[in-house]
């Protein structure tokens, strides 16, 4: 049967739509709290809770208050959080030395996580821009080059660091060639052998990334754009290259980043490569529905199922966004 013969009236679609039960019967793909990552941010001090001004809802929380991001994730049953840290100005450096340091932000709130039993595993970024004073992900010349070899020295070290202190996932968001396969083999030198990584394969150099920089300090020491590592928002080749060299070279699974602007790419890493695929609903996207619906453009909840939903069609098996605690309320919307 092909979809030409297809003839009303007796193919009548509608058949299929009468009713929820029939719905409920013929949907062909699942949206659950199963799905869900959660990105939280970190910051020093005590007793902080501060409120991200371009991100309503979302907070830096204070190491002594990660009890909080503990309680939620588990209430919610949220399956991963990802941690951001949100670094001082003055441990900033050319260098980013910071990500380095064993005491730093991302460390301390693995080890405050990790003293409780969880059910949740998490994941942190690999990437040096919440630690350079120039806020790029990687090592930059005095000429102004991203250095991709150099960077990657630097990358190895930060992820043995993260899986000595208990990340369940590492998720180099950096766009460096060749950093996973360097991170893996360091990963099983180190005897860290049930480390994932989740590689952020296809990150397209963006203007969705607004807020988050916002929300990590470094959207004022930026001054040029990463579009010589970050991939060019016209290609779709490139990104299953990108993807292939990283699962060859220990990835077990790739992210796609922004979300919804690039469900094609979702849809063909997924069809083509067959490994598992994140993708990211980034802060912008975020914001773009947040600020929205308080001013009843839209609607939050339609508008937050519908965008996840398409994730899922398109082919992702899981999605990052601010949105997961929030979602489970949500989600009575497709019960
Ligand atoms: C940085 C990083 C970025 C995000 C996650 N890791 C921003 C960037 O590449 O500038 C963006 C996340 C978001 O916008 O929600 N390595």
């Amino acid at each position: 049967m092909s979809v030409s013969e297809l003839k009303y009236p007796k193919n009548r679609l509608r058949r299929t739509r009468q009713a929820k039960w029939i719905r409920n019967l013929t949907q062909e793909s699942m949206l659950s709290s199963n799905d869900l990552v959660w990105p939280v941010f970190v910051c020093e001090g005590n007793n902080i809770k501060d409120e991200i001004q371009s991100m309503p809802n979302v907070y830096r929380y204070s190491i002594d208050n990660l009890n909080e991001v503990y309680d939620i994730a588990s209430e919610h049953k949220i399956n991963l959080i990802a941690i951001f840290p949100f670094t001082p100005q003055e441990l900033k450096t050319k260098y980013g030395d910071e990500a380095l340091n064993p005491d730093n932000l991302v460390c301390r709130s693995l080890e405050k996580l990790k003293s409780h039993k969880s059910d949740f595993g998490i994941m942190c970024d690999v990437a040096l821009d919440p630690y350079t004073d120039h806020g790029h992900d990687g090592l930059l010349s005095d000429e102004g080059k991203i250095l991709n070899d150099e960077t990657n020295g630097v990358l190895v070290k930060q992820s043995i660091l993260l899986a000595e202190h208990g990340a369940d996932i590492i998720a180099p968001s950096d766009m460096m060639d060749g950093r996973i396969g360097k991170i893996r083999d360091e990963l099983e030198k180190n005897k860290f052998v049930d480390t994932l990584i989740l590689s952020y394969a296809a990150k397209y150099s963006s203007s969705m990334y607004a807020p988050f920089r916002d929300a990590v300090g470094s959207s004022k020491n930026l001054k040029t754009d990463k579009k010589t590592y970050q991939m060019n928002i016209l290609n779709s080749d490139e990104a299953i290259r990108e993807a292939s060299m990283d699962i060859a070279e220990g990835a077990d699974m790739i992210m796609v980043k922004p979300g919804i602007s690039y469900l094609d790419i979702i849809y063909r890493i997924k069809n083509e490569l067959k490994y598992p695929t994140f993708a990211y609903q980034v802060s912008g996207e975020y914001s773009l529905i947040k600020f929205g619906s308080q001013q009843d453009i839209i609607n939050e909840e339609t508008m937050v199922i519908e965008q996840l939903s398409s994730f899922k069609r398109a082919g992702a098996d899981a999605i990052i966004t601010y949105y997961a605690p929030e979602v489970s309320k949500f989600l009575k919307l497709i019960d």
